[in-house]
């Protein structure tokens, strides 16, 4: 898979600037075929070139082939209920340092975004969902990626969690509370739960039932407000566009064996 990206084009006119030619990025999927774009055509020859690659299209406009990467494809998924956002799966790897030995237990798998995000780091994920659509979209998305590392179980999390010495448990399915009792024994001592929830009295009613159990400890609950910035020679300034509220992301521990 490639990554063709051409770049905005400016001119000065009378001493104003304008936009000649917007930015726009293709992703290619078929490589034994041209890729047909709104600047020209690109021939499938040039799609072998290697990444970095400066290629032109039979109009003569410029586009530079990248071979596409791992966030390339993830951008690509296919989306059925709602996924988590980049910017909240950083805080969540970042808060609980998962990494290559990390065993992840996830749920619901929806599309997989997140169960892919975590796959990429860790050593394996499995992950629960009772959906078949779901289970569909997502091993879909997950072979176009090629991670081999997650194990998808059509089962409940509310029925229990059959692994055992997780570090990091993920939930983000409609009752997480009923889920808390599983995590506890699934958990290794010191690993993490976070809960990822649109609403507030989700939230409460995880956060309530996390202070019944004696071996779990509350951490925090965070929201990330992501603000993007127009940067237009000296105009600066918030966009007035971007991802309004996403979800709140409860962190809890597992302190006692
Ligand atoms: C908001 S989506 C999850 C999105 C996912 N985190 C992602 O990044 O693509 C919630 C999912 O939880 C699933 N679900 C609901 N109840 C469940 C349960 N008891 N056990 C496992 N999955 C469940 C739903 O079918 C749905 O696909």
């Amino acid at each position: 898979m490639k990554v063709l990206i051409h770049k905005e084009k400016r001119e000065v006119v009378d001493g104003r600037e304008f936009i000649v030619a917007k930015a726009k990025q293709y992703f290619v999927t078929d490589l034994s075929k041209d890729v047909h774009t709104l600047y020209g055509t690109i021939s499938q020859q040039d799609l072998s070139k290697p990444s970095g690659s400066v290629i032109k299209s039979d109009n003569g406009k410029e586009f530079f082939l990248l071979d596409a990467s791992f966030i390339d494809i993830y951008k690509r998924f296919r989306k059925l209920p709602q996924t988590i956002p980049l910017k909240d799966i950083g805080l969540i790897i970042g808060e609980t340092g998962i990494n290559p030995q990390s065993i992840v237990v996830d749920g619901g798998l929806g599309s997989g975004a997140l169960a892919a995000a975590l796959a990429h780091i860790a050593k394996h994920v499995f992950s629960y969902e009772v959906r078949d659509d779901c289970i569909a979209t997502s091993e879909a998305n997950i072979k176009m990626i090629g991670l081999t590392n997650i194990t998808v179980k059509k089962k409940s999390l509310y029925d229990g969690i059959d692994e055992t010495d997780v570090d990091l448990i993920t939930l983000d399915l409609p009752e997480p509370w009923k889920v808390i009792p599983h995590c506890a024994k699934a958990l290794k001592t010191g690993g993490f739960i976070i809960s990822y929830s649109p609403s507030v009295p989700q939230v409460m009613d995880f956060v309530n039932e996390l202070h019944k159990h004696d071996q779990l400890l509350y951490l925090k609950t965070v929201e990330i407000i992501e603000r993007l910035w127009e940067i237009e020679g000296r105009r600066v300034r918030p966009k007035s566009t971007g991802i309004g509220h996403s979800g709140f992301i409860v962190f809890a521990r597992k302190i006692r064996a």
